[in-house]
């Protein structure tokens, strides 16, 4: 069987990462989110993570040659190899051009792009409500999903991200709407849409029959 090669749009508190996980679990696939990639990033005070920062902090996208210099360092063979799946990129035009140059240049081409369908207002309750657990970086809902210890390594230890709060969430919608929004045409055909308002549960059974209904 080929790798998968995935990519999940959608604006914040759509499910991407809570997907990303139970795809990764199905599939065996490398995780390449981007904001996992720049919090990480912050949080080590990297150079990277400095010049990031406040784009983050904002709700504002990190200047696209940031991201793609970090794209090119995580393409990497083994990567290739095993297949990965993009969660949260590409965010706008500039970087589907890009990300469409680096894969012709690899001679691989993405398998499913997901684009996940949600209100504003609904995006809202979920990230009011969200936890993660600062060990693992899982994701918890203080309703949907209450956070429990999740590993032997992990300390029972759950925050909120502090681009989380309602204001934010508004800006980064908007964000979304302005800057990512034209990338639905620009993937056009090739875009499956999924309804994110669902449960977790029903939301990968489409994702996997998607996949497995496709797969070579
Ligand atoms: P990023 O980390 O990518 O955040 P985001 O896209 O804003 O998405 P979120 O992580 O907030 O939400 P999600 O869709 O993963 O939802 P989740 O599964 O957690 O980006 C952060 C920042 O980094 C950006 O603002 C930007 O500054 C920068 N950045 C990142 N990538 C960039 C790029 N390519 N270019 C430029 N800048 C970039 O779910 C949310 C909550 O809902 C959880 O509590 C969960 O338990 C719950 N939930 C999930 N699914 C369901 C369901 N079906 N029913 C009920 N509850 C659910």
């Amino acid at each position: 069987m080929s790798p998968l090669y995935l990519l999940f749009l959608g604006p914040a508190g759509s499910g991407k990462g809570t997907q990303a996980e139970k795809i990764l679990e199905t599939f065996g696939l490398c995780h390449l989110s981007t904001g996992d990639i720049l919090r990480g990033a912050i949080r080590k005070e990297t150079l990277l993570g400095k010049k990031a920062e406040s784009y983050v902090e904002a709700g504002d996208l990190v200047p696209d040659s940031l991201i793609i210099d970090l794209i090119k360092e995580t393409l990497t063979p083994d990567r290739i190899e095993k297949g990965f799946l993009f969660d949260g990129f590409p965010r706008t035009l500039e970087q589907g051009e890009k990300l469409k140059e680096l894969l012709l240049d690899l001679g691989i081409s993405l398998t499913h792009i997901f684009y996940f369908d949600i209100s504003l207002e609904k995006t809202i309750s979920r990230i009011a409500g969200r936890r993660i657990c600062v060990d693992c970086n899982k994701i918890y809902h203080i309703d949907y999903n209450p956070p429990k210890t999740c590993g032997e390594d992990c300390s029972g230890n759950f925050i909120q991200r502090s681009d989380d709060t309602e204001e934010k969430v508004r800006h980064r919608y908007d964000v979304f709407e302005e800057q990512t929004v034209p990338l639905l045409s620009f993937y056009g055909e090739d875009l499956l849409s999924i309804d994110a308002d669902l449960t977790p549960d029903e939301i990968h059974r489409e994702l996997c029959l998607a996949i497995e209904g496709t797969k070579v």
